[in-house]
């Protein structure tokens, strides 16, 4: 295999030393791999050897691999977010302090709540009406108690789109995603409820863009391009026309399409200049609008949109928040219609932080694709032999598969009986 891979971890190459999968030993910290890290279920930003089992699981995948070199001080110059985001898998970060069926009955109504509040908060700025900091902040708050609680019940409504009002489903959605992804990189609550209100604002300069503009199903023309691309100059305008209006979300509306490599709109700036919270919810934006149908494209699935930042790393995206987000979502984001290996078909409902390619799914075909009794079952529980391997994921499949229907799930309410 070649050795000219590009790795998904950029580490200055004196840190890292090849070896035959052979020779790993535990407590060797993996850094590369031979092969494109999506063809793999490891974690995007390494991962350390814990036992003879993770070897065996690496050699599975990967003949060589690139490990930290222990004899230099790791990392040092290395980027701190990269650094944090590595050691976060084992560290209270990622603690969920309520079950996900409990979750999602507070989630019901949370999200219809906020949905709706997004909607008249829309409605209100096109008829000329100021945005109230402090409603939209409490109603960010509510969101951002569940992230803390368990992020795994509101990532699951992000996919679940009834493709009308797109700019107040896709804010909403943006809000929920930067909210967990803020999780994952360590924010505090103050921080990510600065985060969450700059996602839920970041586009409302769409509602002075010209509907048929919005929803044209073909390429703009360069005037049209222009009318679109105001939206952000709009969004300045309008947040900083509401009273005690958060800086950091005007700052964003502003800044949310600049990109790193200068080639941003409106301004153009360097990535230094950009903010923090901007480069954050430039991913999530992207991402979003990648993996939802759209009158002009339709929805990527979650891996291709997650491919296309890896690929737009330190160009579009800043680079190590475009692998920290890659992380974080996975590659069986919840609310993943997925087939196993055995011909069943289910929803991803739970996230398994240890092996991300192994979650909790809720099995609602049989091994012949027809309706059975759902049943939870834990995936991870095959890595012990306690379910046959076949009951890992072989693909992922689009809302509506086999007649499974996230929305329908939401409102039968299959997810708060677990
Ligand atoms: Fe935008």
């Amino acid at each position: 295999m070649s050795d000219e891979r590009d790795s998904p971890i950029d580490f200055p190459s004196r840190y890292d030393r090849k070896i035959h999968v052979r020779d790993l030993r535990t407590g060797m910290y993996v850094t590369r791999l031979d092969r494109d890290w999506l063809e793999t279920p490891f974690l995007l930003q390494g991962f350390l050897i814990h036992s003879a089992n993770d070897v065996e699981e690496v050699a599975k995948y990967c003949e060589y691999v690139w490990v930290h070199n222990t004899e230099i001080p790791f990392a040092k110059d290395a980027d701190m977010l990269s650094q944090r985001h590595a050691s976060q898998n084992s560290n209270a970060l990622f603690h969920v302090s309520t079950p996900i069926a409990e979750e999602h009955s507070i989630v019901r109504k949370l999200f219809s709540e906020t949905s709706k509040y997004t909607q008249t908060m829309m409605e209100d700025v096109r008829l000329g009406r100021a945005i109230e900091e402090k409603k939209a902040r409490v109603i960010v708050d509510k969101n951002v108690q569940s992230v803390m609680r368990n992020p795994d019940a509101l990532a699951w409504m992000t996919k679940m789109r009834s493709e009308d009002s797109y700019t107040a489903e896709h804010s909403l959605s943006v809000c929920i995603l930067a909210l967990i992804f803020g999780r994952s990189l360590g924010f505090k609550e103050p921080q990510l409820s600065n985060l969450g209100l700059c996602g839920l604002l970041h586009d409302v300069g769409k509602i002075r863009v010209p509907i048929e503009i919005l929803n044209k199903p073909s390429r703009l023309t360069d005037k049209e391009m222009k009318i679109m691309q105001a939206h952000a100059a709009h969004g300045r305008k309008l947040l900083s026309e509401s009273k005690n209006m958060y800086e950091g979300a005007i700052d964003v509306a502003y800044c949310h399409h600049e990109r790193p490599d200068g080639k941003g709109y409106p301004q153009g700036l360097p990535s230094e200049d950009i903010s923090l919270f901007s480069k954050i919810i430039s991913i999530v934006d992207s991402y979003d609008a990648m993996t939802c149908e759209r009158v002009y494209a339709q929805a990527k699935p979650s891996t291709e949109a997650l491919k296309i930042i890896y690929e737009e790393r330190g160009k579009q995206f800043d680079e190590n928040l475009a692998l920290a987000f890659i992380q974080t979502i996975g590659l069986y984001p919840p609310g993943s219609i997925v087939e196993l290996h055995n011909g069943c078909v289910g929803v991803v409902v739970e996230t398994n932080v240890q092996s991300r390619h192994l979650p909790k799914v809720l099995i609602m075909r049989d091994e012949e694709k027809l309706p059975c009794t759902h049943r939870l079952v834990d995936l991870a529980t095959t890595l012990a032999g306690e379910l046959s391997s076949q009951y890992q994921i072989k693909t992922i499949q689009r809302d509506g598969y086999r007649n499974i229907y996230l929305r329908e799930c939401f409102e039968k309410g299959y997810l708060t009986s677990l």
